[in-house]
């Protein structure tokens, strides 16, 4: 009786430290880590790209230039390195956006390979010349904060770092400016940059709209810019309306 009760009892230890012993299931932050070490080494195919970007123009147009009340930002021009990263911080869980996130699932977006696809070709889409910017009232102040904060890190002219997937920051829509700044400075975006947060913790709102203001009225390079009515070839039938807008 005590023999069978030690085998049962060792027997149940070995599962238990075997499972133990097994894959750990990862933190978001590990997981998507992971997905964009493996994207970066893939050579993307900006043609699949197109294709994978079908889905994203429903909520990001087909120009990839969001909409001016900043709901969807402007992603066109955006450095890949930085897209891969929102797409498998989203996707991991490791950035909260309950609007897109279904739209990450593998079945729609794929794996590694289409991610890397899609941020090529949105990296290579021309920027919106018309973005909304702040009031413009108190810029002087703004570039003075930006140079002193900011520029070490998303550059002179907000153009970002793909080394450090620093984002591309220049020319986006004040209000998705707005929102980010705010969900990093008080933590509600979790995959945020810690020194960034520990730069910015006491920022008052006027430096906040300020130095916001300024950055959001900062060109990308012509290269870079789009023609004002510019319209995406690649999509033709969003425009007539073929299912949707
Ligand atoms: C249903 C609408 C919707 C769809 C479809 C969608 N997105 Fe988004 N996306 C959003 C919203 C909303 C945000 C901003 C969320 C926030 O404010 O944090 C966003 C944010 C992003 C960001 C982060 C931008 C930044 O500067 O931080 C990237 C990158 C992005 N989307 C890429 C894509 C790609 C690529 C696709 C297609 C595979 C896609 N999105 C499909 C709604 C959508
Ligand atoms: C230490 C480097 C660093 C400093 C300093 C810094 N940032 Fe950032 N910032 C980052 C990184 C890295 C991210 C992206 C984090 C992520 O999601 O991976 C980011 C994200 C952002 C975003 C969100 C962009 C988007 O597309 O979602 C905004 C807006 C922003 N920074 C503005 C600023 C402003 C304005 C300042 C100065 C007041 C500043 N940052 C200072 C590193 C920095």
């Amino acid at each position: 009786m005590h023999r069978r009760n030690f085998i049962c009892w060792s027997f149940v230890l070995l599962l238990t430290n075997n499972v133990a012993a097994g894959p750990q299931p990862m933190n978001p932050a590990e997981s998507a880590r992971e997905e964009v070490e493996a994207a970066l080494k893939l050579k993307p195919d900006i043609n699949n790209g197109r294709k994978v970007f079908m889905v994203c123009t429903v909520c990001h147009r087909p120009e990839g230039w969001g909409r001016s009340d900043g709901r969807y930002p402007q992603i066109a021009g955006q450095l890949p390195s930085v897209t891969i990263k929102q797409l498998a911080d989203i996707r991991a869980r490791n950035r909260d956006n309950p609007t897109m996130r279904p739209f990450t699932s593998p079945q729609l977006l794929g794996g590694a390979q289409e991610i890397a696809d899609v941020a090529a070709y949105i990296a290579q889409l021309p920027m919106n010349p018309r973005n909304s910017v702040g009031p413009g009232n108190d810029l002087e102040y703004g570039e003075e904060i930006y140079q002193e904060n900011c520029q070490e890190c998303h550059g002179k002219d907000g153009e970002g770092d793909p080394v450090e997937h620093i984002p591309r920051i220049q020319g986006q829509h004040i209000d998705y400016l707005k929102r980010q700044f705010h969900w990093i400075k008080i933590g509600k975006r979790r995959n945020a940059d810690q020194k960034m947060v520990k730069q910015i913790h006491r920022f008052t709102p006027r430096e906040e709209i300020a130095v916001l203001d300024y950055v959001s009225r900062l060109r990308p390079p012509a290269g870079h810019l789009a023609a004002p009515d510019w319209r995406n070839p690649d999509f033709p039938n969003y425009y007539r309306g073929e299912g949707y807008q």
